[in-house]
């Protein structure tokens, strides 16, 4: 086994075997998860907390359900119910919660880095669960999970994601992740949400739609990051619709075999047409049911690693 780190900050700063690491430890935890009991005891005793800053459906209770499948005690911490309401700052909120013995934190925020700078002063372990538009490392590793589920392996696999790349941290996780295992990678949408530069991680950029679809063994569809948006950046949602989406025309375009994939919240008849979210080559809802064994593995190997280094320091 490959892990010796009490945070999971980025996927950039893995190395392959430490994403494999993860991917095996969440195949195990899969398996746990299709038994009668479902609980293993691994992280009775600890305090985990959900530090959620920004909205989130699948991330923030996919993480609750996995603290609580290991036996953790779990606080959800929500904005708009906290004293950052009342300009307490985000790191005297962490160190609050640190000050009721929270081990783990789990943090969302909108600021790239914020993941990051919690964990320059914080002593218990911190989960980035997406900044800004920097990263999203357990919705990566949950992609990558499902396309080594559903095609045995990823390293010579061409994947596009299709979208607003320039806005979405789930492409920059994915990019890293991607290329550590090594699959190819290719990005296309609006020239104004895909530049070029993107090619420097090792991608190829194109914006023909027709192009990036027709050799890929897995389409991952992004949608637009409005929130993080500060100008236009396409002429309207139709316009976008009609040159990106995933329509019947385009997936009559794809390999037979190839796996359609969406991080959530979908938006439908945006970037792909709502039949074809729920078709049987959308494995969109396998991919929230990995992201709960991928959650637990991660949970279960920062604590690990955590209790490793406070033997070290106690012996
Ligand atoms: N994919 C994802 O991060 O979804 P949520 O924003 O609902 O957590």
């Amino acid at each position: 086994m490959s892990w010796n780190s009490r945070h999971l900050l980025d996927i950039e700063s893995l190395t392959p075997e430490e994403v494999i690491t993860i991917l095996d430890t969440a195949r195990e935890f899969k398996a746990v998860g299709e038994r009668s009991i479902k609980k293993s005891p691994v992280l009775r005793g600890k305090t985990v907390v959900n530090l959620f800053a920004e909205p989130s459906t699948r991330t923030r209770i996919s993480f609750e359900l996995a603290a609580t499948r290991l036996s953790a005690d779990i606080v959800n911490f929500t904005t708009e119910a906290s004293s950052l309401r009342k300009g307490e700052t985000l790191k005297d909120t962490a160190r609050n919660l640190e000050a009721l013995n929270a081990d783990i934190f789990i943090v969302r925020h909108e600021a790239s880095g914020a993941a990051h700078f919690l964990a320059r002063f914080l002593h218990g372990s911190v989960i980035n669960a997406g900044d800004g538009a920097h990263g999203h490392p357990t919705q990566a590793l949950l992609d990558v999970f499902t396309i080594r589920e559903h095609k045995g392996e990823v390293k010579g696999l061409n994947v596009t994601i299709l979208g607003d790349i320039l806005y979405s941290r789930v492409a920059r996780s994915n990019i890293w992740a991607l290329k550590r295992l090594g699959a190819n990678v290719t990005l296309c949408g609006p020239s104004t949400l895909v530049p070029k530069v993107f090619e420097q991680m090792g991608c190829t950029v194109t914006y023909d739609i027709d192009r990036a679809i027709e050799n890929a063994d897995v389409v991952n569809l992004l949608r637009i990051q409005h929130e993080r948006q500060r100008k236009t950046m396409f002429p309207s949602i139709g316009e976008y619709a009609k040159l990106f989406s995933l329509d019947h025309a385009r997936l009559a375009k794809t390999k037979p075999d190839a796996l359609i994939m969406h991080p959530g919240p979908i938006n439908r008849g945006v970037e792909i047409a709502s039949d074809i979210a729920d078709c049987e080559r959308s494995v969109i809802l396998d991919q929230v049911t990995n992201g709960l064994a991928v959650r637990m593995a991660v949970l279960y190997l920062v604590n690990q690693a955590a209790q490793g280094k406070a033997a070290r320091q106690d012996g």
